[in-house]
């Protein structure tokens, strides 16, 4: 890597700044130096945020001055745990304004997804509208739906701007039968482009006879979800991606009068009121408690009020405002790189106006014969540097099937007959790149890490690979 690139006075590398500049600068001086003494530059805030150091001390200092035992007996040790996770599950609600819905926690998001998709009571009758922009562990519920003779059928995203096609999320729903047990899924914002789906269509769907899985993973770590205001019957999130530590931990929302039309498949300890075994009979626990199998993860839990008054100690608007500013600078001032020849360095996917996206942005890169960089190739110029981005799919197949343009005959063709293929055959046999790179910034984000990255696609300025 040629390093005086990256000191260059070229106008590109003229000191950016954003709104709020002065308090997060001093918010990772303080609770975020382990990144600039460690040298890092992270831009992978949609893989995971990262925690303050006070986060962690505050639950080490826990830990360490206090006795937990399993939680649901009487004992001082197992109350004190109780305690602590009833506190913890009493704060998420809060936090999303959710006193309508049970907090049931699960080790992720995905975790929580399983949960609905194995529950939903799918039949030959139903229909399981999810939109093409969906994370894969919303994609995996399709697989229960089938099992279930029931039918699933994805909405598309424009290739222009990656929104969803309207038209034709208006014309499925209208194809469902009213009467039957209907779901639809979608992302409150995309994992890959950042586009903030509208969450209109919660009521609207809702109105016309389906059940609503809002996936909350990518959103809620920048946005205020209000559970008051909108209200699908089903939430998912994790919480490593609102606060970065712990790691493990996520929740399924569920809508109180949602909660009996799931039918979970069997019971395990800590679900149930009644289990005999001279006679099959059991009974569920009729709360969050019949979803969560098992011991709770109850030393970690407590860690989530700490990270959700962490949050609030800052202000979601107010990061919220500043993750916005962060992306749209870097949007702006990478679209402005271009080759001596005039052909851009970068193709950005997506719409260009910020009021509805998040803060994750995919991309691509070319050379100056237009020839463009593999993930492999952009990685490992980044990996040289200590910037940490994402290549890839992101687990979400289906905006990258709209960037490359791959249609359902190619992919069937291709996999009829195969039992165990993957995606790096499949790649080969098109002879052609996928994938793209996502940059996503967060409240450590300053505006130097967002330099330092420009700098470097502008490395590539004039290049031939
Ligand atoms: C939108 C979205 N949904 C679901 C998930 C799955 O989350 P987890 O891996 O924590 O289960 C992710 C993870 O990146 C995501 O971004």
């Amino acid at each position: 890597m040629n390093t005086s690139i990256l000191h260059s006075t070229e106008p590109n590398n003229a000191p950016l700044s954003v709104i709020d500049d002065a308090f997060f600068n001093h918010l990772r001086a303080t609770e975020y130096s382990r990144i600039d003494e460690g040298n890092h530059t992270y831009l992978d805030y949609t893989g995971g945020n990262l925690y303050a150091k006070s986060q962690v001390l505050k639950h080490q200092d826990l830990l360490l001055n206090h006795v937990f035992g399993n939680p649901h007996s009487t004992n001082p040790t197992s109350k004190l745990a109780t305690n602590l996770v009833e506190e913890a599950r009493a704060k998420v609600l809060e936090f999303f304004n959710a006193k309508d819905y049970y907090c049931v926690f699960t080790a992720n998001a995905s975790a929580a997804l399983k949960i609905l998709g194995e529950s939903f009571p799918f039949n030959e009758k139903s229909t399981f509208l999810l939109f093409s922009d969906n994370h894969n562990s919303v994609n995996g519920i399709r697989e229960f739906c089938h099992s279930r003779k029931a039918k699933s059928k994805y909405i598309p995203v424009h290739y222009q701007n990656l929104e969803i096609d309207e038209e034709e999320l208006v014309a499925s729903i209208g194809e469902a039968n009213p009467a039957e047990n209907n779901l639809l899924a979608f992302p409150a914002q995309s994992n890959v482009s950042g586009v903030k789906h509208n969450q209109k269509w919660i009521a609207y769907a809702q109105e016309k006879g389906f059940d609503v899985l809002l996936d909350a993973a990518a959103y809620v770590p920048t946005t205020q979800l209000n559970l008051s205001l909108v209200k699908p019957n089903f939430v998912s999130a994790s919480f490593y991606k609102i606060f970065g530590y712990p790691t493990g931990l996520g929740c399924l929302l569920i809508r109180k009068d949602s909660f009996a039309k799931l039918q979970k498949p069997w019971f395990a300890g800590g679900t149930v009121s009644f289990v005999s075994v001279v006679n099959e009979i059991y009974y569920l626990e009729n709360n969050h408690e019949r979803f969560e199998d098992g011991t709770i993860n109850y030393l970690d839990i407590p860690a989530i009020k700490m990270g959700l008054d962490y949050i609030e100690s800052i202000g979601l608007e107010r990061i919220s405002k500043r993750v916005k500013a962060l992306i749209e600078t870097l949007y702006n001032e990478l679209i402005k790189l271009k080759h001596d020849n005039g052909t851009p360095i970068v193709k950005m996917f997506g719409p260009e106006n910020f009021d509805h996206r998040g803060g994750n942005i995919i991309m691509n890169f070319f050379d100056i014969n237009g020839k463009i960089y593999s993930g492999n190739e952009f990685e490992n110029l980044t990996n040289a540097n200590m910037i940490s981005i994402r290549s890839g799919c992101f687990c979400n197949p289906g905006i990258d099937e709209i960037n490359y343009c791959i249609t359902h005959d190619e992919v069937g063709k291709y996999f009829t007959n195969k039992k165990d293929e993957d995606y790096k055959a499949f790649i080969a046999h098109l002879k052609q790149i996928r994938g793209a790179i996502r940059v996503s910034v967060g409240i450590a984000t300053t505006t130097k890490d967002l330099e330092k990255y420009i700098n470097l696609v502008n490395s590539l300025k004039n290049k031939a690979k």
